[in-house]
């Protein structure tokens, strides 16, 4: 957060207002309807435009480019981010095997900051895009139907088509809430400090890690599938509030075209029975992948 802060926070009124406004110009004006997604990227992430001038780009792309029947309305608050509340931070916060990670940080007190997830691994058409976005966020729906009982386990996120802040080709973004710094990698943690302690201490945060494993073994066993466990930060624990709890931070399967399947799957295996005898939990053959 800036340090002139109180200047530059406004109301989130404010920037309702101003969004409102940009919408209008962004889905009525002509010129700007037919202006090149290219340009629209470069305002939008050009540091000299004015916030107006990006919030139109932003909804433009989003406009143009969006591959999926839109869940929500193209109308003001309605969009699933307004680029007014946000500063785009210029580097990585984090890079896994399928994406670099950027930092939305929120300027509006009581909004959380959001990451964009720009995809590094699928490239080709836009058409070939928009097939993989499809397979991405099917993924991401199957998973958290998986896990609807556990709330909070798996985080809300929106996949959507625009043009690479890297290479300034079309690519795979996805929107997340920001989850902070302090994100412990699970396996990490079982390397480093005491779990079966941790886990005593936080009964919670034990039934999360018994009924996770739980779901993934049943649904391992009906699909052939489960979730990528192999990333850095994948299943991690985070704060909420003052207490720590389980978060699947990457909610996706270990699917990706390119991965070599029977390869993944012996190391996920050798992994998700490492975490069932650390954490004591009960049936540890019961592992069918
Ligand atoms: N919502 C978030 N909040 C904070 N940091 C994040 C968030 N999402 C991702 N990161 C950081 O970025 C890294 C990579 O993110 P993510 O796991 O989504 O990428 P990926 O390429 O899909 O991973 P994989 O290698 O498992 O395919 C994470 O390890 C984490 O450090
Ligand atoms: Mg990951």
């Amino acid at each position: 957060m800036r340090k002139n802060k109180n200047n530059r926070m406004r109301s989130l009124e404010h920037y309702q207002k101003q969004f409102s406004r940009a919408t209008e110009t962004a889905f009525v004006d002509e010129q700007i309807k037919n202006r090149k997604a290219t340009e629209h990227l470069a305002t939008l992430f050009g540091e000299a435009e004015s916030k107006f001038d990006r919030t139109v780009a932003m909804l433009s792309l989003v406009r143009n480019l969006l591959p999926f029947e839109p869940k929500y309305k193209y109308e003001t608050e309605h969009l699933p981010i307004n680029p007014e509340m946000y500063e785009f931070k210029e580097g990585t916060i984090g890079r896994g095997g399928e994406n670099d990670v950027y930092l939305l940080e929120s300027k509006v007190e009581g909004a959380p900051s959001m990451v964009l997830k720009m995809n590094h691994m699928d490239n080709g058409s836009t058409d070939q895009l928009v097939a993989r976005a499809k397979e991405i966020k099917d993924e991401y729906e199957k998973v958290k139907e998986w896990f609807k009982e556990m709330s909070d386990l798996v985080p809300e996120e929106l996949s959507l088509i625009m043009e690479s802040p890297r290479n300034g080709k079309p690519g795979i973004a996805t929107l997340q809430k920001y989850y902070g710094k302090d994100i412990r990698d699970i396996f990490r943690v079982m390397m480093r400090e005491n779990l079966p302690k941790l886990l005593e201490k936080n009964p919670r945060l034990k039934a999360e890690m018994f009924n996770f494993i739980r779901i993934t073994d049943a649904k391992a066993a009906e699909t052939g599938e489960m979730v990528d466990l192999l990333g850095p930060r994948n299943l991690s624990i985070v704060k909420v509030g003052d207490e720590e709890r389980l978060l699947l931070l990457d909610p996706h399967l270990i699917s990706h075209p390119e991965r070599n399947q029977e390869d993944v799957k012996a190391r996920q295996k050798k992994r998700l029975d490492y975490l069932r005898t650390e954490i004591g939990y009960p049936d540890a053959t019961a592992g069918v992948f």
